[in-house]
């Protein structure tokens, strides 16, 4: 598609609308002279908007691994960018809506909405959400093979959380064999594994971080952090390593790493 173009006589007049529309559209914006062109003023962000994750799924047939400490900490990162972020909870047991509701209760509002999802329409209800440019977080269950399976058909990154302990290792191949699978069905399909709860001490940690180089992977991995386990019901506040994780996030889907 041919860029949007602007005489350079207009361009005093219109520079401040013409910027602002080249960050909201990422669409360069040709500026021409006699009809040459001269400049293009391109978008200064490494994404195109249009390319960015706009719904994450955190799924893991296992429970316990940190889908629910995850998707509300990478959530408040996202939202301290000033991204719209909401996060839909796929979970029986509302975990995330729980953590919202003591949250509110003790008067420490989040930086995000939490909804509950209706399972009949979860891959319509997080589309729509995010219809407006919102990011999606899907939080799912354990050992639900269909609400991984929509929530990973919508995601258009699907966050795979993992243990470094062997069983978990172990289980990790049922995930990835359910993944594999939507994969080959899907035309386009992005996995990733991230490693929590990283403790540098401990030896199998460090194997178990090797051991994932065989798979998609981020490089980011959470570390294990007293304040991790601590936050339910508070307003998350040690986002570094999150930061970090959408840092990569965006720097894969603009397909810059
Ligand atoms: N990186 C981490 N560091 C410390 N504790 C963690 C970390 N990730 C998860 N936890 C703790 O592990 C437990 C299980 O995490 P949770 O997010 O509920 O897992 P899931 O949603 O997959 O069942 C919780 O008590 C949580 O506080
Ligand atoms: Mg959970």
């Amino acid at each position: 598609m041919a860029n949007k173009t602007l005489g350079v006589r207009s361009l005093r007049e219109e520079l401040p609308e013409v910027l602002r529309e080249v960050k909201e559209t990422g669409r360069p914006v040709t500026v021409t002279r006699h009809g040459e062109a001269l400049a293009t003023i391109v978008p200064s962000t490494v994404v195109a908007p249009e390319r960015a994750p706009r719904i994450l799924a955190l799924n893991s047939l296992k429970g316990g691994v940190g889908k629910t400490t995850i998707t509300m900490h990478l959530a408040a990162a996202i939202a301290a960018t000033g991204e719209r972020v909401i996060v839909l909870d796929a979970d029986e047991e509302v975990s995330a809506l729980r953590w919202q509701q003591h949250a509110n209760a003790e008067n420490l509002s989040l930086p995000f909405k939490v909804v509950a999802a209706d399972r009949n329409s979860l891959m319509r209800q997080a589309r729509e959400l995010s219809k407006d440019g919102t990011i999606v977080i899907i939080d799912t269950p354990p050992n639900n093979r269909e609400i991984l399976k929509s929530a990973a058909t919508i995601a258009d990154v699907v966050l795979v959380p993992v243990l470094p302990t062997a069983m978990d290792l172990d289980r990790l191949g049922t995930t990835l064999e359910l993944l594999a699978d939507l994969e080959a069905a899907l035309p386009q399909f992005n996995y990733a594994i991230l490693l929590n709860r990283f403790d540098a001490r401990k030896g199998m940690a460090h194997e178990a971080n090797a051991a994932l180089d065989h798979h998609p992977r981020f490089s980011t991995v959470i570390r294990s952090l007293a304040a991790y386990e601590k936050g339910f019901g508070t307003a998350p506040s040690e986002l570094a390593q999150f930061q970090e994780l959408w840092h990569e996030l965006l720097a894969v889907m603009g397909g810059d790493a």
